[in-house]
C-alpha cells in the first residue's frame, strides 16, 4: 500500500510512503528527496539518546532529535562481522544506551545489516531506524527485517529477523553514490522487473524506488520469516551467490576491477535463470529476450565472467541454502517466479553454456 505523505506540500518534490504490514506490527518506508529530515518524528517517545552507525565514506548527516553519538564502522563485506557487532554494542554501552533508546543505521546494506543485528541483540532488542544510502539498500537490504553478519565459513550465516521502526529512503543521499554502486542497485531493480514491477523506465527515481519497496513489502508481509514465498526475492541469486563464492566478487566500491558487485552478479544470474526456464519449457523466447533486454538495459553483464568454470559454479549452486537436496532454482514460468526443485544438472550445464562470455 502506498500514498503521498500526509501534509506533503504539492509544490515540493514528491515523497511516497509505503507501509510494510506485518502480523505483529507494521512500519512505514518513506521515499523521496530529503525525507531523512523527518527521522526525529519517528524516534520512540521514551528514547533519551541515539547511536548513529555509519561509514566514513558516507557523508550523510542525520538528526534523530535526541542527543546522539556517531560510530563509523569500516567499509566492505569484512566489516559485516561479529567483531563489528561487539564494537557497536560496546560503543552503545559506553554511551549509556538503554533498550528504550534507538539505533540509526545510515549506509548501504553492510551498515544496515550489521547495525540491525547489533540492535536486535543489544539489551535483547533495541529499536533501529534505517536510512539506506545506496540504491541497493533502498530497494532491498534496508527493508524486510533480515539482519546479519558473515563468518569466515560463509556469508550471512549469523543473523536475526529484526524489523526496523521505520525506513527513510532519502533519494538525495544517492547523489554521491559511485557509478558501480548504481549499477549494483540496478541489478536488484532488474530482479523486481520479473516479480511484477514492470515499466520502471517511464518513472521518476522516487517512483522507481517506491515501486520496488512496495513489491518487497508485499512479499515480506506474506512471509515474514522466509518460510516459502519470500524465497522468490532470491530470483537470479543462486548463480550470483555461486559467482561470489567462487571468487568473482568485487569486495567493495574501492576494490580494483574486475570483481562483480552483487547486483552485477544478479544480472548474470537473471539471464541464466531465464535460459534455464526456457530449456525447461517454462517460458518462451520473448520472455528470455526480455530478461536479456532489461539486464543489458541497465548496463549489467549478461554473460559469465572470463574464467568462470561451470563445474565449480554447479558445485557452489548445489550448496546454496535454498536447495533442499538436488538443485533448486527460482524460475520464471506461467505462474510467475517460483521455486523449482530437483532441476537436472545437464540442463544447468546447458544454461551455463548458453551464457558463456566467449561465445
Ligand atoms: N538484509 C537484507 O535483506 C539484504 C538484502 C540484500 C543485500 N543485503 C546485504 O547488503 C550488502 C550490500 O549492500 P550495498 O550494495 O549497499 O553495499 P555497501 O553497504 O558495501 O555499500 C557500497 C559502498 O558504497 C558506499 N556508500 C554507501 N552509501 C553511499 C553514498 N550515499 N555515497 C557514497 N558512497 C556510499 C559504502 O561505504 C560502500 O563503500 C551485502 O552485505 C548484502 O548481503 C542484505
Ligand atoms: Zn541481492
Amino acid at each position: 500500500m502506498s500514498g503521498s505523505v500526509p501534509g506533503a506540500d504539492p509544490g515540493v518534490p514528491e515523497q511516497i510512503c509505503v507501509r510494510v504490514e506485518l502480523a505483529t506490527r507494521g512500519y512505514e518506508v518513506l521515499v523521496g528527496p530529503g525525507v531523512r529530515s523527518e527521522i526525529a518524528g519517528r524516534v520512540p517517545k521514551g528514547a533519551r539518546r541515539a547511536t548513529v552507525v555509519t561509514q566514513a565514506s558516507i557523508g550523510v548527516e542525520v538528526d534523530p532529535g535526541v542527543p546522539f553519538q556517531v560510530m563509523r564502522i569500516p567499509d566492505g563485506e569484512r566489516a559485516k562481522s561479529l567483531a563489528t557487532v561487539e564494537e557497536i554494542c560496546r560503543f552503545m554501552a559506553r554511551g549509556d544506551m538503554h533498550r528504550s533508546d534507538v539505533v540509526v543505521a545510515v549506509g548501504g546494506g553492510v551498515v544496515t545489516d550489521v547495525a540491525g543485528y547489533a540492535a536486535s541483540s543489544y539489551h535483547r532488542g533495541t529499536a533501529v531506524i534505517n536510512v539506506p544510502t545506496t540504491l541497493l539498500g533502498q530497494v532491498d537490504a534496508a527493508i524486510g527485517g533480515k539482519t546479519g553478519v558473515n563468518l569466515p565459513e560463509g556469508k550471512n550465516l549469523v543473523g536475526s529477523f529484526w524489523q526496523p521502526l521505520a525506513v527513510f529512503c532519502d533519494t538525495e543521499t544517492l547523489q554521491s553514490l559511485p557509478e558501480r554502486e548504481w549499477r549494483s542497485g540496478h541489478g536488484e531493480m532488474a530482479k523486481y522487473a520479473f516479480l511484477g514491477v514492470d515499466d520502471l523506465d517511464s518513472l521518476s527515481l522516487v517512483e522507481q524506488v517506491a515501486r520496488c519497496v512496495e513489491c518487497k513489502a508485499e512479499i515480506v508481509a506474506s512471509d515474514e520469516r522466509e518460510g516459502g514465498r519470500r524465497m522468490i526475492l532470491n530470483y537470479g541469486h543462486t548463480l550470483a551467490h555461486a559467482l561470489e563464492a567462487a571468487g568473482f566478487a568485487g569486495e567493495d566500491a574501492s576494490s580494483p576491477l574486475p570483481g562483480l558487485r552483487h547486483g552485477e552478479a544478479v544480472g548474470v544470474g537473471l539471464v541464466f535463470a531465464a535460459e534455464l526456464a526456457q530449456l525447461m519449457g517454462r517460458i518462451g523466447p520473448p520472455r528470455l529476450e526480455r530478461h536479456r533486454r532489461v539486464v543489458a538495459g541497465y548496463g549489467l553483464p549478461v554473460s559469465l565472467p572470463a574464467g568462470a568454470d561451470p563445474a565449480t559454479l554447479v558445485r557452489f549452486m548445489s550448496r546454496d541454502k535454498k536447495s533442499a537436496g538436488g538443485l533448486t532454482f527460482m524460475l520464471d514460468g506461467p505462474a510467475g517466479v517460483e521455486p523449482v526443485h530437483e532441476v537436472r544438472p545437464e540442463l544447468v550445464h546447458e544454461a551455463l553454456d548458453a551464457i558463456r562470455g566467449d561465445r
